[in-house]
């Protein structure tokens, strides 16, 4: 297949182009890349609703996995025929997260994957997990990331610890994985049937269908004895976010990161935490460092990312538009042959 490369622009969506194989700047690498993913941000990017806006022609897609190529004059960090994907956030490599570290992320305003050849700086650059297949590998950069950080920062679950993950999308698969992986017990709230057997096969605890509940959270409370749990990861946003507020216990961590929009918090009396403590904290991505975290913990554990279907690169406008449609169980990935 010719090498080609994809461009973002708001007035006409996907463009494609071909593409000659980069040169790397002295601190820049570029992969043949294998395979890529989707993640919401990047329909949210196509439609302008992203906090920062696209650059206009940036090759999309935060995640992605490769081989390198070819190495700029002072990279150290990876050799060529490394197996390599890279942080979401171009500078953000450890400790606090600083304004400076969000402005430049793959896939937005830096060119990301959806292409034959990436260039990755080297600071950015992260080695995936061998036991990972490529299609598995890149789905790891956003959505892995994130629900990592919310069960591990700023302390890990502890084992035998209650965690309620709401919504099913590739975070709420990562978070029912690394959750499982820390010895939690997991309650998933869904839709369906068919999502809640899937649920139940990845060995989530206790399931509840929203449609039949919708006062889910009375449920999740009565399964904790009436106490709610210690942990929430809320993968849906401001829709869910009262309900999962009453499901925490007493001194419970809520982790909010769907950034769906939803009716503002004024049901019931306005004050949906009560009595209690809970904090709520909005988390973006994680670091290198906490990537780097979870994949030594993901290859413990040999966590397999859940896929949904795989497209080939010429077909990338029909795997958005998948994305978009179909509501998938797992991360719609892209190969690149
Ligand atoms: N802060 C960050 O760093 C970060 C990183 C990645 C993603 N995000 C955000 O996190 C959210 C989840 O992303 P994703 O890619 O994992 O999933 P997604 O594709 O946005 O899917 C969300 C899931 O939430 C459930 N849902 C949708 N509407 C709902 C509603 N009104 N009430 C209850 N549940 C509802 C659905 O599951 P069921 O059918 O099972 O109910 C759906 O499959 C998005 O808003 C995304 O932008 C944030």
């Amino acid at each position: 297949m010719n090498a080609i490369s994809y461009h973002l622009d708001s007035r006409h969506g996907l463009t494609v182009r071909a593409q000659s194989i980069p040169v790397p700047d002295p601190n820049q690498l570029v992969i043949r890349v294998r395979a890529a993913s989707l993640n919401r941000r990047d329909l949210m990017l196509m439609d302008g609703t992203y906090p920062l806006p696209a650059t206009a022609g940036v090759i999309p897609l935060s995640d992605g996995v490769g081989e390198v190529i070819a190495l700029g004059d002072n990279v150290t960090r990876a050799a060529l025929g490394d197996r390599v994907t890279a942080s979401y956030f171009v500078r953000w490599i450890d400790g606090p997260q600083r304004r400076a570290h969000v402005a430049e992320q793959y896939g937005a305003n830096h060119d990301g994957m959806l292409a034959t050849y990436a260039v990755l700086e080297q600071d950015s650059v992260v080695h995936v997990p061998a036991y990972l297949t490529d299609a598995e590998a890149a789905t790891l950069t956003c959505a892995g990331v994130v629900a990592w950080t919310a069960l591990t920062t700023p302390e890990p679950v502890r084992q035998g610890e209650n965690v309620l993950v709401v919504g099913t999308g590739a975070v709420a698969l990562f978070a029912v994985q690394h959750a499982r992986a820390l010895g939690a017990r997991v309650i998933a709230i869904t839709s369906g049937l068919a999502k809640a057997e899937r649920l139940r096969a990845m060995g989530v605890d206790e399931v509840i269908l929203r449609g039949e509940n919708p006062d889910w959270d009375e449920r999740v409370r009565g399964l904790t004895g009436g106490d709610g749990v210690e942990h929430i990861v809320d993968a849906v946003g401001m829709a869910t976010l009262p309900k999962s507020v009453r499901s925490g216990a007493y001194n419970a961590r809520l982790t909010l990161i769907g950034a769906m929009p939803g009716p503002a918090l004024n049901g019931g009396d306005g004050n949906p935490f009560g009595g209690s403590y809970l904090s709520i904290r909005r988390i973006a991505v994680g670091s290198r460092a906490h990537f780097e975290a979870m994949n030594e913990a993901m290859t413990v554990h040999r966590i397999r990312p859940v896929l949904d279907r795989t497209f080939p690169l010429d077909e990338a406008v029909a795997a958005y538009r998948f994305y978009r449609q179909a509501d998938p169980f797992g991360k719609v990935v892209i190969s690149v042959p």
